[in-house]
């Protein structure tokens, strides 16, 4: 058979973040390269190339695929290029097809390949406006991967009169097996929908830097209204949802929320407020009045803003925006208050920036699972266990913060302390956080909620 269309799938790299070799990973009882190789086949490319380090452990045997070795250490260039110089002479199209997505199906291939054949040099996928891969490219295209200096994306970015875009709807076209919570995800996606809610939830993280791109109106009212169809205690629906983008106010919020940047920088930051004032009115309307005082009714008020509020982060990562939780906003209940015009019976339980997001935060991880999880009755014997565990998760995630993002928010982090050093720093004897919100309760009583 004459080899027209070839693959290649750069597999050389030790997949550190993941720890794990990535194209050996598990994904719901295939390997990752061999999904890859399905994919490419069901496509319609003749052969896949895939290119391992030397040392690297062996694939299984899959038809019409060849390994190429390169020595350790190398970059994803250096495997292109060791791949372009074993193509063989009748090859007229390639896809380059990382492992990181493996979760792409062959109907984008397909569409990615067909573009190329219809005369288009380059063709890429494209999920909620953003580039992604596998990349398809002429083969006389590809070769301008020789020199030692060219990497793939400038080959992109060359002449984009030659690229063409093709519309994908599967996010794993952009998003990356990069981390363990993503490999959860992806296993996640192949037993639901190609992105599952729970998939979902299993790639959070915190974002706290923003690009300018505003959130258009009609989303920002979608992913609320969708929000709000939380649970909500006996239907009292106790909440009210404040949203600032005036820069006046958000610079006043930012401000009462201890200075942090991102709440400006944010197209929008949400006040996620417990509201009793329209039970207080419901309570008028009716001849009677508000039990106030009510802990049953203030803790009520919470938790359905919690709610609420959780939704509505959930829903803007569905949507491809980023959030973060600013429990600051409890700082100055007060003056937070009157800046947002709140009437009596309603406080800021937290903020929420959200926005499309210009950082790539390394996900934080959870403590083990055994410290959240159990069955019948809670099972003090693994505490020590889980502390530990807790404790390797946070030194970790210090390691990779430091090591690819060069710390956190602009500073390294102290990598030998771990969960447990902070949360006694954090809610110890000394607590310098339960002193900053020593005034906490006497404003919410202000405000018109009771603790009795
Ligand atoms: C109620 C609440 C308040 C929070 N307040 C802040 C805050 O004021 N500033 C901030 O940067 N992050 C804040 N966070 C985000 C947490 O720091 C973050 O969720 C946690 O460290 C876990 O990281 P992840 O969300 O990236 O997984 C808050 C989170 C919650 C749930």
């Amino acid at each position: 058979m004459t080899v027209r269309t070839v693959a290649i799938v750069p597999a050389a790299g030790k997949g550190e973040r993941m720890g794990a070799d990535k194209a050996l990973l598990d994904l719901a009882g295939t390997s990752a390269i061999a999904r890859i190789v399905a994919t490419c086949r069901a496509a319609g490319v003749d052969e896949v190339v895939v290119v391992r380090r030397d040392g690297a452990a062996a694939l299984p045997a899959m038809a019409a695929t060849r390994v190429v070795v390169v020595p350790p250490g190398g970059e994803m260039a250096d495997s292109l290029r060791a791949a372009n110089s074993a193509l063989p002479a009748t090859t007229e199209r390639v896809v380059v097809f990382p492992v990181d997505h493996a979760l792409v199906e062959a109907e984008t291939v397909l569409a990615l390949l067909a573009t190329v054949e219809r005369g288009a040099a380059i063709a890429l996928p494209l999920f909620r406006g953003r580039p992604g891969h596998p990349i398809a490219l002429r083969r006389d295209v590809f070769a301008e991967i020789s020199p030692a200096s060219a990497l793939l994306r400038d080959l992109v970015k060359r002449d984009p009169a030659r690229v063409r875009v093709v519309p994908s709807a599967n996010p794993w076209v952009h998003a990356d097996l990069d981390h363990p919570e993503d490999l959860r995800a992806a296993v996640c996606a192949l037993h639901g929908e190609p992105w599952s809610t729970v998939a979902q939830m299993f790639r959070h993280r915190s974002h706290r830097a923003y690009l300018a791109d505003p959130i258009p109106p009609p989303q920002l009212e979608r992913l609320v209204d969708a929000a709000r169809h939380a649970s909500t205690s006996s239907f009292i629906q106790a909440y009210a949802i404040v949203c600032v983008q005036d820069a006046a106010v958000k610079a006043q919020c930012a401000r009462l929320c201890g200075g942090q940047e991102h709440i400006v920088q944010a197209p929008v930051f949400v006040a996620v407020c417990a509201d009793l004032h329209k039970i207080a009115a419901a309570c008028g309307r009716h001849g009677t009045s508000l039990q106030a005082q009510s802990f049953e009714l203030f803790l009520q008020a919470t938790i359905d803003a919690a709610l609420v509020g959780q939704n509505l982060q959930l829903a803007a990562e569905a949507e491809g925006l980023g959030a973060c939780m600013i429990g600051a906003a409890r700082n100055h209940p007060l003056e937070i208050a009157q800046a947002l015009a709140l009437p009596p019976h309603v406080f800021v339980a937290f903020g929420m920036t959200i926005g499309r997001p210009a950082d790539d935060p390394v996900p934080r991880g959870r403590m083990p699972l055994d410290g959240v999880l159990h069955f019948d009755r809670y099972d003090t014997t693994r505490t020590d266990r889980v502390l530990d565990g807790a404790d390797a998760g946070m030194r970790e995630w210090a390691r990779r913060t430091n090591a690819t993002r060069g710390g956190y928010l602009g500073r390294p982090v102290d990598e030998r302390k771990g969960w447990s050093d902070r949360m006694a720093r954090m809610w110890g004897a000394d607590s310098s956080y339960a002193a900053a919100r020593a005034v906490l309760a006497d404003e919410l009583r202000r405000l018109g909620f009771g603790f009795a």
